[in-house]
């Protein structure tokens, strides 16, 4: 059994809640996770201030950590627009992670996860390379692990109006479904949503944890991933007011598919 906690959009800056922040900390540091993924958005308008700020939150979570970064993380302020132009993800690299996409073996799981975002398009992009990176590093995974991606912006939504997410998602899905993926995890959207897609994979994608900038009603929420050899369990946790922490406020169980959906050269399920 594999425990992951997966956290999104933090955004340190505005409207950043420490007391929240103080509370996950605790929680995962009482749950010990195999790995904490965290899928983007660290800061607001990755202004250095709040780098240093997120590096230091980061600094006290146990180990081991994965990270990608979020459309967020590039500078976006008047001093920042230039560099934005010429190396958006200079912040990125020095405060949080060397790399934007990177990979990990951690325990029954294999997590590969890329920087969807883009200095002048809404992203939810990935490049020709990024998409060579992804097959390769998926390809060379054991057989027998649980293969699981990370990218910033949304694959599926069903909410009240469909921000910018994953370009031809339908397609990406097909994809990754053929490259033995089980689980997508991703944030961006500051609500939390578990399903299942058509090709059989799982979606989690977090809440904001942290920020004040919940939306469509939800709060701020974060999942816990208990990965068993026959079955993904999701379980959003948010918080609750009254109870002053963080409570489990779904739990769904999927059973893991034994082999990749397979497909037809049209793309369609065989
Ligand atoms: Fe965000
Ligand atoms: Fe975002």
């Amino acid at each position: 059994m594999t425990l992951l906690f997966h956290l999104s959009d933090l955004h340190f800056g505005p409207k950043f809640n420490s007391h929240l922040s103080e509370l996950i900390l605790q929680d995962v540091r009482d749950a010990k996770p195999d790995l904490t993924i965290l899928s983007g958005d660290f800061t607001m308008r990755g202004r250095v201030s709040e780098y240093q700020a997120a590096r230091e939150y980061i600094a006290k979570l146990p180990k081991p950590i994965f990270t990608i970064p979020g459309n967020h993380d590039q500078p976006l302020h008047p001093r920042g627009l230039p560099e934005r132009l010429v190396n958006p993800w200079r912040r990125y690299k020095e405060f949080i992670h060397g790399t934007v996409d990177a990979s990990v073996q951690v325990g029954d799981v294999f997590v590969v996860g890329v920087n969807s975002n883009n200095r002048i398009f809404p992203g939810g992009i990935w490049t020709f390379a990024q998409r060579k990176f992804i097959e390769h590093e998926f390809l060379r995974a054991p057989k027998n692990l649980c293969k699981i991606f990370v990218t910033h912006h949304h694959l599926e939504w069903n909410g009240k109006y469909r921000p910018f997410g994953t370009w031809f998602p339908t397609a990406q899905l097909n994809w990754l479904a053929r490259l033995g993926v089980e689980l997508i995890l991703n944030g961006h959207t500051h609500v939390p949503l578990t399903l299942q897609t058509p090709q059989g994979m799982v979606i989690a994608q977090a809440g904001t944890c942290m920020s004040g900038r919940v939306r469509h009603g939800h709060g701020n929420a974060y999942n816990r991933i208990v990965i068993k050899p026959q079955a993904l369990c999701v379980q959003v946790m948010g918080y609750d007011s009254n109870a002053d922490r963080f409570v489990q406020k779904s739990e769904n169980e999927f059973p893991r598919h034994a082999s990749p959906v397979t497909f037809s050269p049209a793309g369609a399920i065989a």
